[in-house]
């Protein structure tokens, strides 16, 4: 008797566990509106994308997802995290997407599935205004500072690194063996404080992060593009994030997406949130 109550418990168990971790799909369409929520996660360091004002988060991406919440008929709840636990949050069920100036990228592809883009980035470098680094190469030997988790940071990894080709051989990195360190922090914010007192030589963020950045700082630093010795840039795209499979709401995404492409909304949205409604 006793066992077969310990497997009940067992089993009790495990299907609350599973339950908990919110299924294959994430939040479905059905399980949001029944909340009657919409849980958005971004990382609000990363202003016009996302960021506080007023104690509130704001930005390109909240408006979107503003757009999404009320075609859906229900609240919109953003939650402020750590940039590199948003996809598993999706993955998971504990948000419905994730919202935060991602670029789509094939190795994220595998984990989340993305809307269409709805725009585009490069990668740029912030210095001190009296810098010499005035190009990618300068970058050898230098401090840089990234935000943890990100496309800058997996960037400049690498050139420090290295990577693995397909058979495991080590490819050196533009700036191994160079002295050129990289160091991660929370947002790209918290990572140009550090340019003051010279403690980071570089910041490698999103372009127009960055280009809010320098217009924040009172004329302390400058920034330009990041542009590779052979000419390539660094192109990439944003994209919402929901859970593998969750096509419904992803369908409902697309929609409003298309919508605010093709009437210039999100145009719109990256003037204000760059210009008129700034983070301080
Ligand atoms: N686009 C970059 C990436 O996906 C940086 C995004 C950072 N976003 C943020 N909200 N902090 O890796």
């Amino acid at each position: 008797m006793k066992k077969i109550i310990s497997i009940i418990l067992v089993a009790l168990m495990l299907t609350t566990i599973l339950a908990s971790c919110g299924g294959k799909k994430g939040q479905t369409l059905d399980d949001i509106k029944k909340s009657g929520e919409l849980v958005v996660y971004t990382e609000a360091g990363f202003a016009p994308f996302e960021f506080v004002y007023n104690n509130e988060v704001v930005g390109v991406d909240i408006a979107i997802c503003e757009e999404i919440a009320k075609e859906i008929g229900v609240e919109l709840v953003v939650k402020d995290v750590a940039f590199n636990t948003i996809l598993g949050a999706i993955e998971s069920g504990k948000a419905a997407i994730g919202a935060a100036g991602i670029t789509i990228t094939p190795e994220r592809a595998e984990q989340v599935d993305f809307s269409m883009p709805y725009t585009t980035s490069k990668q740029y470098i912030i210095v001190k205004v009296d810098s010499d680094i005035a190009s990618y190469a300068d970058l050898a030997g230098k401090k840089i500072g990234v935000q943890l988790g990100t496309s800058s940071d997996f960037i400049i990894s690498d050139a420090i690194n290295g990577t693995e080709d397909d058979d495991g051989n080590h490819v050196a990195g533009d700036f191994e063996g160079t002295g050129a360190t990289v160091s991660t922090y929370a947002n790209p914010n918290l990572a140009a404080v550090n340019l003051e007192g010279d403690k980071l030589d570089a910041v490698v963020t999103d372009m127009l992060p960055a280009q809010l950045i320098v217009n924040n700082s009172n004329g302390a630093y400058k920034c330009f593009e990041l542009v590779y010795p052979d000419g390539s840039l660094t192109d990439e795209s944003y994209g919402l994030c929901v859970a593998k499979g969750n096509t419904e709401l992803m369908e409902v995404i697309n929609k409003v997406l298309t919508n605010l492409i093709e009437t210039g909304k999100i145009d719109e949205y990256i003037i204000y949130y760059s210009t008129e409604v700034v983070a301080d």
